[in-house]
């Protein structure tokens, strides 16, 4: 059974170590460090979470030229991370780019090579605005799975994806290629600004590898038992 990564998306030290000593056994956790939490804490938030030995997704979404993300790569995997995310639509050179750079810091260490992850579409967009706002003909599907096989043909592991397109993706890419899935929710959840969204049952009939979920667990009256009910779902 893939991970459940919760996704830390806090601004503050003090709200992280909050939430984290409300779970009995951290070193069961996967979590998600963002952008809001990584800018404002920096590398020493990798290091309190490995601290806490909980396996750390760093979702910083790299799009830049190749040399840049190649750097940025090696210094993140300076880090020991364990999953770093980029976007797709960087194309086969910065895909390539940020894997070399993954395989160059985890070497320096002796560590595992990170996982690398590329956005295909962010699942708060929908198929009109792509088309509209990116002047993109294909439909969100014809997209997504276009992205996948690029990102995988350029040494990606996997994709973040709406769950909705896990099938399409799995059809066109290798069997261990991963389809990891943020825009999860609890039946009864709000949708908050996620467009293509599921719950983690379906997700899981779907084929997913993996499920990054934020508010609704960081949001929750307790957290603990949203969680529990989530990996309960998934492990079904
Ligand atoms: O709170 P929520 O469950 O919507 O959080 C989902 C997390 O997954 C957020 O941290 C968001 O940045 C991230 N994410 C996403 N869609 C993607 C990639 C990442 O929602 N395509």
């Amino acid at each position: 059974m893939g991970p459940v990564f919760i996704a830390l998306d806090f601004g503050e030290l003090k709200a992280v170590q909050k939430f984290l000593d409300l779970f009995p056994n951290t070193d069961q956790l996967a979590v998600k460090v963002g952008m809001e939490l990584y800018y404002s804490q920096g590398p020493a938030i990798i290091k309190y979470l490995q601290a806490q030995k909980v396996q750390i997704f760093l979702d910083l979404k790299l799009y830049d030229i190749p040399n840049t993300v190649e750097q940025a790569a090696y210094q993140l995997a300076l880090q020991k991370i364990d999953y770093l995310t980029i976007h797709a639509a960087g194309g086969s050179k910065m895909i390539q780019s940020a894997k070399a750079g993954l395989i160059r810091g985890s070497q320096e260490q002796h560590q595992a090579v990170p996982k690398l992850l590329a956005i295909t579409k962010l699942t708060s967009f929908s198929q009109t605005q792509m088309q509209k706002e990116q002047q993109i003909a294909a439909t969100l599907p014809q997209a997504v799975s276009h992205l996948a096989q690029l990102a995988q043909q350029n040494g990606a592991d996997g994709v973040i994806c709406s769950a909705q397109e896990n099938q399409i993706i799995h059809q066109v890419t290798q069997p261990n290629f991963l389809c990891i899935n943020p825009g999860i929710r609890l039946a009864d959840n709000s949708a908050d600004d996620q467009e293509r969204i599921a719950t983690p049952s379906k997700a899981k009939a779907w084929g997913s590898n993996g499920l990054v979920i934020g508010r609704p667990i960081t949001k929750a009256n307790d957290p603990v038992a949203v969680y529990q009910q989530i990996l309960k779902q998934w492990r079904n």
